[in-house]
């Protein structure tokens, strides 16, 4: 099944992450590029995980842009 549809990545994937040592959200971030995009898949990315991380508010690649007045 496919978890992160931004970039392909399924649940066979991330489980295989976490039985190499993959812990965190980061680990799968940078091993397979999970949640790296829009973000929307890092909930059940995490499901995966044996302790996980509080969730980004903003995924790795996106800049958050704040307006000044
Ligand atoms: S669905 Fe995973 S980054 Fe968008």
């Amino acid at each position: 099944m496919y978890i992160c549809i931004c970039n392909g990545i399924t649940d066979k994937e991330i489980k295989e992450a976490v039985a190499n040592g993959a812990t965190q959200l980061s680990d799968l971030q940078m091993n397979l590029g999970v949640a790296t995009c829009c973000g929307k898949c890092a909930d059940a990315a995490c499901s995966f995980l044996p302790n996980p991380e509080p969730i980004p508010l903003v995924a790795n690649n996106q800049v958050q842009i704040l307006k000044s007045k």
